[in-house]
Order: C-alpha cells, then sequence, then structure tokens
C-alpha cells in the first residue's frame, strides 16, 4: 500500500448495515425515524474508528472522510472530491471514506451504501483501477455447492455485460438491503463504463491485491471492457 495512491472505501457489515436494516432506513429519501439516523450514523463512526485504529497500528497514515463532506442534498461535489487526491499530494496520507446515512434535504435522509460510493468516486477520479473486497472469491455463476467463479467479465461500447464463462444464473442469485453482489456489479458496471477495470477479489486474501497490482494471475473476478 505504500507504494501506491489509494482511497480505502468500507461498507456497514455488522455496524451500519445492521441497524439499517433494523430500523427499516434505505437508499430512498424519507424521514426515517431520528433514533435510526443517530443510531447507524454513530455505528459507522465507530466502525470507521476501528479500521483507522489498524491502519495506524500498520504504521500506515489513514485520514477519515466522512461521505457528508463531499456529498450534498444526495449529489456528488465534483470539487470536494478531487480534493481527496490533491490532500494526498505531497504526503502519505490514505483517505479512509465510508458508508453512512446522509442528509438529503428538508430533514430526510438517505443510506448511501460504500458500494456507490466506489461509483461516485471512481467515476470522478478515474483510478487506475477500482477493487472491491468482500467475503467470497469473486463472482459467482452461481451460490450453491458447485458454483463457479467468474474470472473475466467484459462489457461492451454500450454498456452491456457480454457473455462469459460460466454464466450466472440470475434467478438463483440472491441480495440483501444493500444490494450484496448484485449491487456491486451493477455499481461496477457503471465504473467499468468510464473505462476503468474493476476487480471484485476476496478480502480475506490480501495477497491478491498484490497480485493484482503487481500484474500476476490472482483469483478473483475482473470487469472490463471488451479489449
Ligand atoms: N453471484 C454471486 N457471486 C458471489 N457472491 C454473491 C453472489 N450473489 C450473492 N452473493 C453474496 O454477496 C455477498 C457480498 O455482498 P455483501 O453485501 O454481503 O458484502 P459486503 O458488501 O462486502 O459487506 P456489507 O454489505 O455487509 O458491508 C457474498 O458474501 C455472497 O454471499
Ligand atoms: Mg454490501
Amino acid at each position: 500500500v505504500k507504494d501506491y495512491k489509494v482511497i480505502i472505501v468500507h461498507g456497514g457489515g455488522s455496524f451500519g448495515h445492521y441497524w439499517s436494516v433494523k430500523y427499516d432506513m434505505h437508499t430512498k429519501p424519507l424521514p426515517y425515524p431520528s433514533e435510526g439516523v443517530s443510531i447507524v450514523h454513530e455505528s459507522m463512526i465507530k466502525l470507521n474508528h476501528m479500521v483507522i485504529e489498524k491502519f495506524l497500528s500498520h504504521e500506515l497514515k489513514p485520514f477519515s472522510v466522512p461521505p457528508s463532506s463531499y456529498v450534498f442534498n444526495n449529489l456528488p461535489c465534483k470539487d470536494r472530491i478531487l480534493d481527496l487526491v490533491s490532500m494526498t499530494r505531497k504526503n502519505d496520507l490514505i483517505p479512509v471514506t465510508y458508508g453512512d446515512v446522509v442528509h438529503t434535504s428538508d430533514g430526510n435522509f438517505s443510506i448511501l451504501s460504500g458500494d456507490t460510493i466506489m461509483n461516485l468516486l471512481s467515476t470522478h477520479l478515474k483510478p487506475r483501477y477500482s477493487i472491491f473486497t468482500t467475503g467470497v472469491d469473486g463472482i459467482y455463476d452461481k451460490l450453491d455447492n458447485g458454483g463457479n467463479l467468474i474470472p473475466n467479465i467484459s462489457v461492451s461500447g454500450g454498456g452491456n455485460v457480454l457473455s462469459h464463462q460460466p454464466a450466472i444464473d440470475n434467478e438463483r442469485m440472491p441480495f440483501d438491503v444493500t444490494g450484496g453482489m448484485k449491487r456491486k456489479m451493477e455499481e461496477s458496471l457503471k465504473i467499468v463504463k468510464e473505462g476503468i477495470p474493476v476487480y471484485l477479489v476476496n478480502g480475506f486474501h490480501p495477497e491478491r491485491l498484490l497480485d493484482i497490482l503487481n500484474n500476476r494471475d490472482f483469483v478473483g473476478t475482473c470487469m472490463r471492457m471488451e479489449q
């Protein structure tokens, strides 16, 4: 990580995600119960704090960035997003941002997921690549026993996912409140359409991130424009 400029985005997991389900809060801007708004927000600050402390304990230089600093009224603020890069230009700082509950307008709030933030940041900052890490090896054709990992997914100029081997069994693809892998694929597709390759890999195998950075064979899924 020390040799690269990176921005880290983390999701809610058993913190924000758990509470947003409990209080029935979604991406749609609504006057959600104040208690839910408070608790989801606090839980994400707590998780972010834990992530920041972990980075510090590895002698990295994290810099926590709340999404409310670059999203206003549910719209990304281009200048504030570009500022995330200029802020790290002459130092070793690593911006660490996260999915959260954000104020939209008039006391309405919405859930802004880490997956959507990946798209906002990628489309504005045009990084060399975007990497999603999850608890699974990548995108599978189906999740039952015997499902196979899809190593490459190419996207046509028109933005359609081209056929790939193995094909995805859509009917059996489950998804959760923040969309699970389905949401990640939708956001990935938008990033890929900007010409940025997207990798989906297992975060429990950090060496796979290095394989990607070093252009080696890796275990995971790569989505990119048709070559
Ligand atoms: N076709 C698929 N291929 C791979 N994983 C899939 C597929 N369909 C659904 N999933 C599920 O999507 C999950 C990844 O999305 P999920 O939203 O649970 O993780 P996350 O975004 O990393 O964490 P969180 O949302 O809790 O912050 C996988 O653990 C897997 O169970
Ligand atoms: Mg998720």
